[in-house]
């Protein structure tokens, strides 16, 4: 039997062994995806069990993306660009790191009739998954990429690897054509972020948040009548990246797993 695992910290709220298991038992495979809860302590250990081929595979979430590097034998070109790891896999008996955010972000925007090309974007957030939704917008031909977050210097920090960003304060609001809170505020019921939706003219809201499906970011925009989308489609297309990664199967997203997350 093989062993998937997915880990961070908080990971209860974790839906991927509810979609991996899925298309596992769909394929006939013999496997298990679970969810573990790990210290950043306990990180090298459980990259060891891969090693060791006791774990197949591991998808990384909050906060362990960058923080599993270390203990990886290779990158991926985008895992390296983006400095962040949602999936490991084994090559040649060397582990791998890999991200799969940057597609699912992208493949999820494509399903939208929002097309990044030429457009200006603003990101509110600047923590793991950023660099992951910079990345994916510039490959999509984004002309001006401007970032806003609460801890301006981390905001300051991602134009290391990425010069090209633009930097405003928090709370500060500039015309975009679309808006991606990329922030953790709204995870938690009643957590707003505090803006002046009113002069935010973006046609597309997006949330990389799924649970709740629509936060308060989302209600706000829907209010002057914007597009709003959330990250359930991102969720689901890194997902499907992973598990092709995994078992060399691209699997399917039919109706049936749209409606596993809800
Ligand atoms: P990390 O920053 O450790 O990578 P994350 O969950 O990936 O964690 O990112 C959380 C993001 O939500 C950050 O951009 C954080 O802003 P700070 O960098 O200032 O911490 C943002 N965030 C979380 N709670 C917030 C709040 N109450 N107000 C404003 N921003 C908040």
């Amino acid at each position: 039997m093989k062993k998937y695992l997915v880990i961070g910290n908080p990971i209860d709220h974790s839906l991927s062994p509810l979609l991996h298991n899925f298309w596992i038992k769909k394929h006939n495979i013999k496997a298990i995806y679970e969810k573990k809860l790990l210290e950043k302590k306990d990180i090298e250990k459980t990259i060891n069990d891969m090693k060791d081929n006791k774990i197949q595979g591991i998808n990384v979430t909050v906060p362990f993306k960058n923080l599993v590097i270390p203990f990886l034998d290779e990158l991926s070109d985008i895992a390296r660009k983006t400095q962040s790891v949602n999936t490991i896999f084994k090559r040649k008996n060397r582990l791998v790191g890999d991200n799969t955010d940057v597609y699912g972000f992208t493949e999820a925007i494509k399903l939208t009739s929002f097309d990044p090309k030429d457009k200006t974007v603003l990101i509110l957030g600047a923590g793991g998954v950023v660099p992951s939704i910079i990345l994916a917008l510039k490959n999509m031909g984004t002309l001006e990429l401007i970032l806003s977050n609460r801890t301006k210097q981390k905001a300051e920090n991602l134009k290391k690897s990425f010069p090209f960003l633009r930097v405003i304060n928090w709370g500060e609001t500039i015309k975009s054509d679309l808006v991606v809170n990329a922030t953790s505020i709204g995870i938690k019921k009643n957590d707003e972020i505090k803006l002046d939706y009113s002069k935010l003219n973006s046609n597309l809201f997006y949330d990389l948040i799924y649970n709740p499906p629509k936060t308060i970011f989302l209600e706000n925009a829907k209010k002057y009548g914007k597009k709003i989308e959330n990250g359930k489609n991102m969720f689901i297309f890194q997902a499907m990246k992973a598990f092709e990664i995994w078992h060399n199967i691209k699997p399917k997203i039919s109706e049936e797993v749209k409606n596993l997350i809800k």
